[in-house]
């Protein structure tokens, strides 16, 4: 083969789309590399992170677009993921490509509960994940995920630093205070203190090498939502809300903090939305309202990820220690939230787009 059909394999590749993006692998500068032997066609493709949900289609694509140009060529893809600068706090976590932090305005909307279904459906899809309960006040995450008696293990290190090993369950590993105090023992520290312990369980964990890492943070904009922010080369961050009327300005003072401390918002996602009995499935009770969360996405010019209705299914895997994504009996909930998570990181991928544009400033807070 010759370099007049390298050429013509280069045009067709290049003219594959990437969807989240809404450019063609040629416009990413995407492709790395294209080998040609006797039969056989290895194209290279960098692609902006995380790759787990497109990496299928794309491979797909590019084999026929090639075997248009080269019919009955044994053609390989590999696809490596671009490096992705941070602009801020570049040494914290560096072993972890995307920190995504789950935040609401109000207490009780279900961070934990879409922090947890979405840290397994991400685990499901083969990433590697981490979760961080960074709610010290009242830690929901070791029994979300059925280890509430574990403790965490910890080693000294040769510089005398103690290391905490997270828990792993369903792929996850999970690092909360849960692990290391009492329940009520947390809810009598005080704010400084606090933060000061949620510091240490940030960098003293022993994550290993991660793709996500999911904070899930207590309600509002107190003390650790600012430590998290301040410290933590943060990707972006998720709003829950449930739908009311009186959601929406503590979703906006939520979204505005995280705005000010330039943190990415990565969507609005609705929970609790409605409630359909699984007797009559004809009908549906908007429980708390409707649209409310729709409504605080369009106002605050942020992506709506999608609504989750209020399922049994739900609430019982929380208490029993089995994100209900992973329950094949509550398949449609299930595939609700993975369609949500599978939109979370394509927001994720915009992000990236967007900072690989950008000149990259080293800027140390
Ligand atoms: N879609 C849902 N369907 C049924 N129950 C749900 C749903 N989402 C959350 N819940 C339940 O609502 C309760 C509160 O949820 P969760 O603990 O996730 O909220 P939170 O926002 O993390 O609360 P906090 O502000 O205290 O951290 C839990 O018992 C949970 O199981
Ligand atoms: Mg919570």
């Amino acid at each position: 083969m010759n370099q007049l059909v390298e050429t013509q394999i280069r045009e067709a590749v290049g003219q594959v789309a990437d969807n989240d993006l809404g450019f063609t692998l040629a416009e990413l500068n995407a492709i790395s590399n294209i080998q040609l032997s006797d039969n056989a066609i290895n194209v290279y493709l960098e692609l902006i992170p995380p790759v787990h949900w497109v990496a299928q289609t794309i491979d797909q694509r590019v084999k026929q677009a090639v075997a248009a140009i080269a019919p009955g060529s044994q053609i390989t893809v590999f696809v490596r993921e671009k490096e992705v600068p941070r602009l801020a706090n570049a040494g914290v976590l560096p072993n972890v490509s995307q920190l995504i932090a789950v935040a609401s305005g109000k207490g009780g909307v279900g961070k934990s509960t879409i922090a947890a279904n979405l840290a397994a459906a991400l685990a499901q899809k083969g990433a590697r994940v981490g979760l961080l309960d960074a709610d010290i006040y009242g830690p929901s995450q070791p029994t979300m995920f059925g280890m509430a008696d574990e403790q965490m293990r910890a080693e000294k290190t040769e510089d005398g630093r103690v290391l905490g090993f997270p828990n792993e369950q369903y792929g996850v590993k999970v690092a909360s205070i849960g692990f290391v105090m009492e329940r009520d023992q947390a809810a009598i520290m005080r704010g400084p203190m606090l933060a000061g312990y949620f510091t240490t369980l940030v960098e003293q964990i022993a994550w290993g090498e991660l793709d996500f890492l999911v904070f899930d943070l207590p309600p509002g904009t107190g003390d650790i939502q600012l430590t998290l922010t301040q410290k933590i080369p943060l990707t972006g961050a998720v709003m829950v809300t449930t739908p009311q009327e009186i959601s929406l300005a503590d979703v906006r003072r939520s979204i505005s903090m995280f705005r000010k401390v330039n943190v990415d918002i990565l969507g609005v996602i609705e929970n609790m939305s409605y409630f359909i009995p699984p007797d009559m499935p004809e009908k549906r009770y908007d429980i708390f309202g409707r649209g409310g969360g729709k409504m605080a996405a369009l106002q605050a010019n942020v992506p709506f990820l999608g609504e989750v209705p209020l399922t049994l299914g739900t609430r019982s895997g929380g208490d029993e220690g089995m994100p209900v994504v992973l329950n094949p009996d509550d398949f449609s909930q299930g595939q609700l939230l993975r369609e949500i998570t599978a939109s979370v990181v394509s927001q994720v991928r915009k992000v990236n787009l967007k900072k690989m544009e950008q000149p990259v400033v080293q800027i140390t807070l």
